[in-house]
């Protein structure tokens, strides 16, 4: 469910000013492709919200460009409040994004730009600065609990019932969500089960974007992005954090097993 390059690149015209590969679930999507087959003036503005810790190819998203992420309590490097960051190595987006953030300029009363107040509050920094530290070891016990459950799950999988996430060549995976897609039961009555039965599982997302309100503006409609809407149909996530423990993942996978039968 990572952004397709070749069919972005052909969506691509003469006003498009960005692109926004979105990092989904915890990997990265080919920025690499992206940026090879891009005319000069489009920049890439990557949503590393739910990448923290996620590499492709041995790179990070930010590096070499600019990238976004949360730090919305959920999230791999959650805060205890609303937060977040933009990363990059380049000093002129930096330093537009630090006036952006703060009403349009570094010195007080001083506006280069329109802005706005998006300043990362000090309580959430201590709180994130103390967090960050145990970020890698939060994102491999991640990876540890996605593959117990890939062990577990192998025979719905095999079965065709289930499909299964995939860890794209290149990538360190960073499992902010573990979503698997049902494909001949009714999703929700599936998930009503889980939920039923004290499982904290949800669906990420139930629409997709160009069938929001927000967006119907563009004119799009059912049928014009497939994968997104058919995937927006059959998709749960499963419980995954740091802490999961296996006894809880095999009642998740007993209780799935149930809810499917
Ligand atoms: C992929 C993605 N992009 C953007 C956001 C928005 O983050 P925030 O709510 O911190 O602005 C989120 C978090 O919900 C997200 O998961």
């Amino acid at each position: 469910l990572l952004m397709d390059p070749r069919a972005a690149l052909e969506a691509v015209g003469a006003a498009t000013r960005a692109v926004v590969p979105v990092h989904l679930y915890g990997q990265c999507a080919d920025t690499a492709a992206l940026a090879a087959g891009l005319p000069p003036h489009v920049k890439i503005v990557e949503d590393a919200a739910q990448s923290q810790g996620a590499t492709r190819e041995g790179r990070s998203p930010g590096s070499g460009g600019i990238a976004a992420t949360s730090f919305y309590p959920g999230k791999n490097l959650g805060a205890y409040g609303d937060a977040g960051a933009v990363v990059t190595d380049d000093e002129e987006s930096a330093d537009l994004v630090r006036a952006l953030a703060n009403h349009g300029g570094i010195a007080k009363y001083r506006h280069d730009v329109a802005g706005f107040n998006s300043r990362l509050d000090g309580l959430q920094a201590v709180v994130l600065r103390a967090k960050l530290a145990r970020l890698a070891d939060g994102n491999a016990a991640r990876r540890a609990a996605a593959a117990r459950y890939d062990e577990l799950l192998a025979d719905l999988a095999a079965a065709g019932r289930l499909t299964l996430p995939v860890t794209a060549a290149g990538n360190v995976h960073v499992w902010h969500l573990y979503v698997v897609r049902v494909a001949d039961a009714d999703r929700d009555t599936v998930v009503g089960k889980l939920n039923a039965e004290g499982i904290g599982a949800g669906v990420h997302y139930p629409a997709p974007v160009h069938l929001t309100p927000a967006f119907a503006p563009l004119g799009h409609g059912r049928g014009d992005f497939p994968h997104a809407e058919q995937a927006a149909d059959r998709m749960l996530s499963l419980p995954l954090f740091p802490q999961i423990t296996a006894a809880q993942q095999q009642r998740v996978v007993d209780t799935l097993r149930d809810a499917l039968r």
